[in-house]
């Protein structure tokens, strides 16, 4: 199976690590031998037809911070993501939640040469979900983004596939670590931006924090759990979104009056979809502390199920790359489309 890794950051790293750690399990359990053909970073392209040394690449990139040394073959294209043979593209660009790129042009060149995608980046999905999904059919090539939210936590599988036959009417949850891991120390008295720093501190937080604290992080995976489970037609713009900064301290002291906690809480209910910080009960199932991600489903026959796990961490998405990985292999296999 020939792979092509765009994205060699926290992801993309984590990923070629756990290839190696996993041959031995990915041969014997389901027959995949990867064989990654191409990595791409924002400065160039390490190449090979007959696979890339994966030791090698990862020495260098941590070295050189860079995939210049690595010793390429000879790669005559302006377009490489169309022109390189592989059976699947990995998009692990930076998320970019106001024009989707570079990832969105990345999958597109990726669907359009027919090739199978599994990407963890949400912006293409915030912004262009339907579109890429017809994309995909149109060229009979699979889409897969389980990393996009909770992480390794298989909250779109869950919901996906552990459900079937049933009809989810409701969902919602805890959809962001970050924010999460803030309004819990802000809950045992830390001002704002003393728990933000103490999240940045830890590494849970970027230096520019504002798509997490803003609410479009966890609204980018309300709009993609909305379309691909719930079946709408959505976009970011279709979110009521409020984010973390203005809560009054004294919602904190009155919502531990009541036994509740202030949460970031993602909700689609009737085609209604917003992100905001709501005081829930601390016996609710979606009631989760520090980076953790809960998410509970509501459905019509079998009534609620809550899915709860880490919802960040390269090696944790990392792992859902692999899942994408063997569902297409056994499609292959099987010779289900789409
Ligand atoms: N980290 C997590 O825990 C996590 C969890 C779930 C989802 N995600 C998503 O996964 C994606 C990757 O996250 P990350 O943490 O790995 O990010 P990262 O560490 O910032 O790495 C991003 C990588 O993308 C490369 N890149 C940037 N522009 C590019 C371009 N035009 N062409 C090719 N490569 C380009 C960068 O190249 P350079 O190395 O040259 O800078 C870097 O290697 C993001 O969309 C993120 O939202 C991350």
């Amino acid at each position: 199976m020939r792979i092509i890794v765009c994205g060699m950051g926290v992801v993309g790293q984590s990923f070629l690590k756990l290839l190696i750690s996993s041959a031995g399990n990915l041969y014997k359990n389901y027959g995949i031998k990867p064989r990654v053909v191409a990595c791409i970073d924002s400065k160039g392209i390490a190449y090979s037809p007959t696979g890339l040394d994966i030791n090698e690449i990862l020495a260098i990139k941590q070295e050189d911070g860079n995939l210049s040394r690595y010793k390429s073959s000879l790669l005559n294209s302006d377009n490489p993501i169309e022109d390189i043979d592989a059976e699947v593209f990995l998009e692990l660009t930076p998320t970019n939640l106001s024009t989707a790129e570079p990832g969105l042009s990345h999958i597109i060149a990726a669907l359009r040469s027919k090739k199978n995608v599994i990407t963890v980046n949400k912006g293409p999905l915030a912004l262009s979900f339907s579109s890429l999904i017809e994309l995909s059919e149109y060229n009979n090539a699979m889409f897969r983004f389980s990393g996009t939210v909770g992480g390794g936590t298989p909250v779109l599988e869950f919901a996906k596939h552990c459900l079937k036959g049933d009809k989810i009417t409701s969902f919602e949850g805890i959809l962001n670590g970050t924010t999460n891991y803030i309004l819990s120390r802000m809950a045992d008295g830390l001002p704002f931006a003393e728990a933000l720093l103490d999240a940045k501190n830890k590494g849970y937080a970027e230096t520019n924090p504002s798509l997490d604290i803003d609410g479009d992080d966890a609204a980018a995976k309300l709009v993609i759990m909305a379309n691909w489970i719930m079946g709408y037609k959505v976009t970011l713009k279709d979110v009521d979104k409020t984010g973390i900064t203005d809560i009054d301290p004294e919602e904190f002291i009155k919502a531990a009056k009541e036994k509740k906690a202030i949460k970031l809480i993602a909700k689609c209910n009737n085609k209604e979809l917003f992100v905001k910080p709501i005081a829930i009960q601390k016996d609710d199932p979606i009631y989760v502390n520090g980076t953790l991600n809960a998410v509970t489903f509501k459905s019509e026959h079998s009534g609620e199920q809550t899915i709860i796990g880490k919802g960040a961490g390269g090696m944790e998405t990392a792992s859902s790359i692999l899942r994408d990985l063997i569902e297409i292999k056994q499609s292959m296999l099987n010779y289900r489309t789409v």
